[in-house]
């Protein structure tokens, strides 16, 4: 209803000019109606030609021979003079392409790159017909996992997921994989016996006899949030939309650490209006994920690493839940608009935070937010790569990942509570619901958003528009507006830091949640004496912490400082664990020394078959 009422206003035009009033348009419309889509530089698709709308999948799952195979229906809506459409694809095998009548299509699948694939170009007959592609996966899917009984909880069924974003989707299924192109799916898929299979859609809560699953969305998804996962997997309803899925072992203490999802859901409604999905599931994945989570429509997958028994890491659920308005909702045009999906992802989930658990916890985030922020910049601006601190990015010939730093993520945070600071909660709450609302199934991408905030979040209100606003999206480094956050809870851990420094050992931690622990560690220098670290490790048992954010800062000084202990636990972490925001960071610390280097690079060379292809990319990078 609201979205027609959008479009049939010519007023909004000017900044809705990316977005699509036709949810099923005629065939062969003129071009004068036409969706105008912005260049996306990661896509070889020309979807202002000719674009997917609906996508019917049918294929199966072999683990034997570790490939996806079968059938890619596609429907599409083309300008009248459009002769070819154009689809992304990378490492697949194409055996057929035919049109709805049967008959061949001709087709041509361009030369491959290393980061973009291949274009597979299928000439379009004069009347618009779906087409058919008959296709497998390779063993190079980079979107694809496929885990050995030996690598889950369970030992018994090996498992599969896929990670699609940023640009991996096109290893897996044909499509125009960029995330202004949005399109429609249903699913057949076929999976061995004993094995639940997921997607980003309406899904099972029982494993199937006979290892067919039935998929829907009918909701227009961007391909990045295609999603997969096939294992030997259970059900537990937390509330009456949300519930967890994880492998039967992992199952109760997963619905324990969970059971706030409902009311976290309820929470994020409350802030920005209707949840439009259905169901809100998350998916305990198996170690070896190389995110903390992702936020695939309905289903988020997780990392096990927020296990920690204590609920103290439940903040990355309420970041993939804030992504079900900012940036499935409402989605970048293009990866160098990344911002726009993550920073206000992180302003969403910091109000989830504290509406939850109250502004002092809240605050601990934001100031972890803020150190993490200094941190990149700093390190970008001294390894000369200073570009890469602007929030409008300029990815074009690298990996999108590139551009999946804190930067996007923290200074996004930060310049949305400059904007809400400068005009009041309120007022910037209405904003932003209003925004969620105009948008939704849509993309934005940065240059339609600065007069869009001009005009509705500083007009409309009656006030100047801050005078830095290009600053902050344009120019590197920090802006002088950036907000100053205090959290009274590091504050006590400040002083704790500077008593341990003067060798006061005697500090009272008891009301410590693992935030405070992980902001003490930050803060301890650098280089310690191994007898600094051993006394750290004695008081506080570091080595043997549950809690893998812990482990993750902790190994960092372990590795900085050769501390050798905790050698052992170490290893095991880095062989256990496939997240790559906890590998990078002690890896490069092991490879500051000589001594360290030898060791990561025996570790690793153990460890790399058990991760992810996002995370071998990047690791590569260092260690090989
Ligand atoms: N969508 C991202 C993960 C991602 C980004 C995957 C870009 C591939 C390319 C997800 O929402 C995310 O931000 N995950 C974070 C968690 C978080 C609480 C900041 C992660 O995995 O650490
Ligand atoms: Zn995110």
């Amino acid at each position: 209803m609201k979205r027609k009422s959008i479009c049939a206003g010519m007023a909004f035009v000017a900044f809705f000019q990316l977005n699509s009033c036709l949810n099923k348009p005629e065939k062969n419309i003129s071009d004068d109606i036409m969706k105008v889509y912005v260049q996306d530089p990661h896509s070889y698709a020309r979807p202002n030609e000719a674009a997917i709308e609906h996508l019917k999948l049918d294929i199966k799952v072999d683990f034997e021979n570790k490939k996806v195979s079968g059938i890619c229906d596609l429907s599409y809506i083309k300008s009248a003079k459009a002769k070819s459409i154009v689809l992304d694809t990378k490492s697949l095998n194409i055996h057929e392409i035919t049109y709805s009548d049967g008959t061949v299509a001709n087709y041509q699948l361009h030369e491959e790159d290393p980061i973009l694939g291949a274009a597979l170009e299928i000439t379009l007959p004069h009347d618009n017909q779906n087409i058919r592609i008959v296709y497998e996966s390779s063993n190079r899917a980079e979107a694809l996992q496929w885990l050995s009984p030996q690598q889950t909880a369970g030992k018994k069924y090996p498992f599969l997921f896929t990670q699609s974003q940023a640009i991996l989707a096109r290893s897996w299924i044909p499509l125009q994989d960029s995330p202004g192109v949005r399109f429609t799916y249903e699913a057949r898929v076929q999976v061995p016996t004993g094995m639940m299979a997921l997607m980003s859609a309406e899904n099972p809560q029982n494993i199937q006899n006979d290892g067919v699953y039935h998929f829907e969305m009918p909701q227009p998804i961007p391909s990045y949030l295609m999603c997969l996962a096939v294992g030997n997997i259970d059900f537990a309803p937390v509330g009456s939309r949300t519930g967890v899925y994880a492998e039967p072992s992992v199952l109760d203490e997963a619905h324990e650490e969970f059971n706030e999802m409902d009311e976290m859901l309820a929470i994020a409604e409350k802030l920005y209006d209707e949840y439009r999905w259905g169901r809100y599931d998350l998916l305990v994945l198996p170690p070896s994920f190389p995110f903390g989570g992702m936020e695939n429509p309905r289903i988020t997958f997780a990392t096990p690493t927020i296990l920690a028994g204590d609920k103290s890491l439940v903040s990355l659920v309420a970041h993939e839940l804030a992504h079900s308005w900012s940036g499935n909702l409402v989605t970048n045009a293009t990866w160098n608009d990344f911002w726009l999906n993550e920073g206000f992802t992180v302003y969403f989930e910091h109000r989830i935070m504290e509406a939850l658990k109250g502004k002092e916890y809240a605050d601990m985030l934001s100031a972890l937010s803020l150190q993490g922020l200094r941190e990149e910049v700093a390190a970008f601006i001294k390894s000369g790569k200073s570009e890469d601190t602007k929030l409008k990015l300029d990815l074009a010939g690298r990996n999108p990942d590139d551009g999946v730093t804190a930067i996007a993520y923290d200074k996004g945070y930060y310049f949305l509570r400059y904007l809400e600071s400068y005009v009041g909660r309120e007022k910037f709450d209405d904003f932003l619901k209003d925004y969620f609302d105009k948008f939704a199934f849509k993309t934005n991408y940065t240059e339609a958003f600065i007069p869009y905030v001009q005009r509705e979040l500083f007009e409309k209100n009656g006030l100047e528009p801050i005078p830095d606003l290009k600053e902050w999206i344009y120019d590197t480094g920090l802006p002088k507006t950036l907000p100053a956050v205090h959290s009274t809870r590091f504050a006590k851990v400040d002083e704790a830091v500077s008593a341990w420094k003067k060798g006061q050992y005697q500090i009272n931690t008891s009301d410590w949640s693992s935030h405070e622990w992980v902001y003490f560690i930050t803060q301890l220098p650098e280089e310690r004496s191994s007898g600094d670290l051993e006394k750290l490790d004695n008081m506080f048992h570091f080595t043997r912490s549950g809690n893998a954010e812990i482990l993750g800062v902790w190994f960092v000084l372990v590795a900085q400082n050769l501390y050798e202990p905790a050698f052992p636990a170490m290893k095991q972490f880095l062989i256990h664990t496939g997240r790559r925001k906890f590998l990078m960071p002690i890896y490069t610390a092991l490879l500051k020394t000589q001594k360290g280097q030898a060791l990561a690079k025996e570790i690793y060379a153990q460890a790399r078959p058990n991760y992810h292809f996002v995370a071998v990319n990047s690791l590569d990078v260092l260690l090989r």
